[in-house]
């Protein structure tokens, strides 16, 4: 165990530990959520083969990047960027950066999964009726009781950060991993033997060929880079408690492998129920929102169970499918909180406590704010004004950090690594460190020519576009 600051610096126990905990963090709302509508927007199974291209071509490159990042600095971002530049002010900012995403997403991701929260426990108590009706979100997000569960759930999330990256990291992802596939297996189990999920089945795996468009590409790589938890830090963090002895590139493989089946797996409940519900769904009249999709549409297709298993069984299932939801929210929560604190431990050399005392204050301060955003607080409600309409404080973060900056940090790190980092042979030297095979093999080739060439000209396009599309309402790829 290296250490810094005078404090011994956590690590996962084993292979597995890091495995379950870099799933944990990568298999979120984007997976449950974002991926079916998209695949429903984007002609199911053309979307679902772009995603696959992206995932394995783009993302795992700048994942094993990452990784190797933090384990060879032994730091946060702000120490990796600022440590495998040789000091540079200019990387420094990019570590700033690197912090700055990771606290500013989960501020918003702290509101939503708060709002899933709330979701659970209605269905829980037999309000799955009250959720399925069309103005349930509206009072959900602008009830007092909001304030309650976000502090409720922040005692969660920070206790289990206290805990520290074997005790509370690690452990919670062993418990919470495993419990989710068995839940989600469950759920696609149930939906697959209702009458009429085979239109939504063939809908998504059966290439419908007139959707492919540039659109199609660009949702899937932007959908496939932050389900990966790329540019947010927290692969670099991860990375740093990652052992010496074992090998990035198999780990990183496993990982983007579990989230990948977690995403094919929620189109397959997802999909067919939309179509079971509504036989004569047509895809372009769904909503692109995945807030709309899982708080306003999934309530009524949960409720219309009950013809089928009574009321009582439509609220189980509405149970199990919030607290499947809830747990994959959970473990990407704990992920993204850990990288400020753990920047705090590291360059502060604050003891975690502290660390995790003050972030706490720091991040509730925001997310009140964030959870005020839609209607209860006039202020951050009507925030400011962009891309041609009123955004709330909660949209301005939503859009600035997980849509445009996101790609931008991911930019960062892939320049720094196939550029500048020059220090104990590099990212090619650090992947080589507990794999000796890798050296000369092909993968070795891939990564470094990937790297120096396509995959920062295509993040570089996702940053404009995404700029342009956020801010100013227009779509690079209308030009083409
Ligand atoms: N991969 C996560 C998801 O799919 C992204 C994420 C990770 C978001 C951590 C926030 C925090 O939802």
């Amino acid at each position: 165990m290296s250490t810094h600051g005078g404090q011994a610096r956590g690590q996962f126990s084993s292979k597995l530990g890091f495995i379950l905990a870099a799933a944990g963090s990568a298999v979120g709302l984007g997976n449950l959520v974002a991926f079916p509508v998209m695949a429903s927007k984007n002609g199911g199974a053309v979307f679902l083969v772009a995603y696959v291209v992206f995932v394995v071509l783009v993302c795992l490159p700048v994942m094993m990047a990452e990784i190797a990042m933090g384990r060879a600095s032994q730091r946060n971002p702000v120490g990796a960027f600022s440590a495998l530049s040789g000091g540079a002010l200019r990387w420094k900012l990019a570590g700033w950066l690197a912090i700055l995403t990771p606290f500013m997403i989960s501020v918003f991701y702290t509101v939503l999964t708060v709002w899933i929260v709330m979701y659970f426990v209605a269905s829980l108590t037999g309000g799955l009726e009250q959720l399925a009706q069309p103005e349930a979100f509206g009072l959900t997000v602008a009830s007092p009781s909001i304030f309650v569960y976000l502090f409720g759930l922040q005692i969660v999330v920070f206790w289990v950060i206290l805990r520290g990256v074997r005790k509370g990291i690690e452990r919670q992802a062993r418990i919470l991993m495993p419990t989710l596939a068995i839940l989600l297996l469950g759920l696609v189990i149930f939906v697959m033997v209702l009458d009429n999920a085979g239109a939504g089945l063939r809908y998504y795996l059966v290439p419908d060929l007139s959707r492919l468009n540039a659109g199609v590409f660009s949702a899937a790589l932007n959908q496939a880079f932050f389900s990966l938890s790329l540019g947010m830090g927290i692969m670099i963090t991860y990375g740093s408690y990652f052992s010496r002895e074992e090998s990035i590139l198999s780990s990183g493989r496993l990982v983007a492998v579990a989230d990948t089946s977690v995403a094919f797996l929620a189109g397959l409940l997802i999909l067919p129920a939309i179509w079971v519900f509504d036989p004569a769904t047509n895809p372009d009249d769904l909503s692109s929102s995945s807030v709309g999709l899982i708080f306003t549409y999934l309530p009524q297709i949960l409720l219309s169970l009950q013809d089928t298993v009574g009321y009582f069984g439509a609220s189980v299932v509405s149970s199990v499918f919030f607290a499947l939801v809830l747990f994959a929210a959970f473990t990407s929560l704990v992920s993204i909180v850990e990288i400020p604190i753990s920047y705090l431990i590291d360059e502060w050399n604050l003891e975690r406590r502290k660390a995790v005392m003050l972030m706490s204050v720091l991040m509730t301060v925001c997310a009140i704010a964030a959870a005020t955003s839609f209607g209860m607080s006039e202020f951050f409600t009507n925030f400011i004004s962009y891309g041609g309409g009123q955004r709330s404080f909660f949209d301005l973060l939503a859009d600035t950090f997980s849509e445009v900056i996101l790609p931008f940090v991911g930019l960062l790190a892939c320049v720094l690594c196939a550029w500048r980092w020059r220090s104990n042979g590099g990212l090619h030297g650090e992947l080589a460190v507990g794999n000796p095979a890798y050296r000369g093999s092909f993968a070795e080739r891939y990564i470094n020519f990937s790297l120096r060439t396509f995959i920062p000209v295509i993040l570089l396009f996702v940053f404009f576009n995404s700029v342009a599309l956020k801010y100013f309402a227009f779509d690079l790829l209308s030009l083409l």
